[in-house]
């Protein structure tokens, strides 16, 4: 028995360079944290299907949803070691990386809609961040949204001093944890896999995140009270393995490339119409309520959060809140 591990291994230290590709299908491990019925979820599994048919099966992705394989900290870290290949973190979730720019993104209010959002990550902010992945051996290959946040608590959430004192579940960035300062309340950094327990038994008390994954983490059930503030945006970067990636035959790849563009498309076609039909499924359930800022109660929270922005040029640095300000046409102190 020992033999045969032992030859089994000499076996696989000396396949020639390339010889694996022959020998069997390329296998491509892309995990995420989400459930497979989510915007996210559901564009991994239409890049499965695209890369597997575009490649005649010498692609094979296995796709291991909610954080099966890695939790949010671990699976950076798994893609740089190689033991996965695809992932999709929010890009709240950059800093332990050493990079903080991403985090520009989860200012408060910055995004207007999807379009201004999806127009700003395709043109020079977008790529100005990708870039900033290679020294980390880390190639971005599209930006997935998963549309706005709501957050929630056993109370109604309608104006800043709502906040006070509320334990708030965040999912990394400073950018958030500042602004629920702001607000008068004590965010805390918790995997997402950790959430639902930790509402339920009351380690946080408040979150924030999209219908989507409300619903699917059943974060409703366990929050009595949603504000539909929709007060920041959520978005993923696509990343790979940068020497997993190019070290694949030229033709694979290509395919490969073909498969996320298409695949980046029908996640970002599907995430608006996913989150609406999660927040509807949410009201139908009736096991919480949902509130909806007047214009007077958003303007107090905008005006409540507006020293994050200030607060961020020391954070994120000047470099990427300028790429962004132009890009969306605003001014930021
Ligand atoms: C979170 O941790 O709340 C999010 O990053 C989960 C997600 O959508 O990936």
């Amino acid at each position: 028995m020992r033999k045969l591990i032992l030859a089994g291994i000499a076996a696989a230290v000396f396949v020639a360079p390339g010889a694996a590709f022959a020998q069997g299908p390329i296998i491509v491990k892309f995990s995420h944290v989400v459930a497979n019925d989510t915007p996210k979820g559901k564009g991994a599994l239409k890049f499965k299907e695209l890369a597997e048919k575009y490649t005649d099966g010498k692609v094979k992705v296995e796709v291991y949803p909610n954080s099966q394989l890695f939790k949010d900290k671990e699976e950076i870290e798994a893609l740089q070691l190689g033991s996965v290949q695809i992932l999709a973190p929010s890009t709240a979730k950059f800093a332990p990386l050493g990079i903080k720019e991403f985090e520009a993104l989860d200012l408060p209010w910055l995004f207007k809609d999807e379009e201004t959002y999806d127009k700003a990550m395709k043109g020079p902010v977008g790529k100005w961040l990708f870039q900033k992945l290679e020294a980390k051996g880390i190639s971005g290959l599209g930006y997935w949204t998963n549309g706005f946040h709501m957050t929630s608590a056993n109370r109604p959430l309608l104006i800043p001093a709502d906040f006070q004192g509320l334990k708030v579940r965040i999912s990394g960035s400073k950018i958030a944890d500042r602004y629920f300062r702001d607000i008068g309340s004590i965010p805390q950094i918790m995997a997402f896999s950790e959430v639902y327990q930790a509402l339920q038994t009351g380690v946080v008390d408040a979150c924030e995140n999209t219908p989507s994954n409300y619903l699917t983490q059943k974060f409703y059930e366990v929050q009595k009270d949603i504000t539909v503030s929709y007060h920041a945006h959520l978005q993923y970067a696509v990343i790979v393995n940068s020497k997993f990636w190019n070290g694949l035959p030229p033709d694979i790849r290509t395919q490969l490339d073909k498969a996320m563009a298409e695949a980046t498309d029908f996640t970002n076609s599907i995430a608006v119409k996913e989150n609406e039909d999660a927040l509807a499924d949410i009201k139908k359930s009736g096991k919480t309520t949902l509130h909806y800022l007047t214009d007077d109660q958003r303007k107090a929270w905008q005006a409540a959060m507006q020293p994050t922005y200030k607060w961020a040029r020391g954070r994120v640095g000047g470099e990427v809140l300028d790429l962004v300000a132009k890009e969306l046409h605003i001014e930021m102190n």
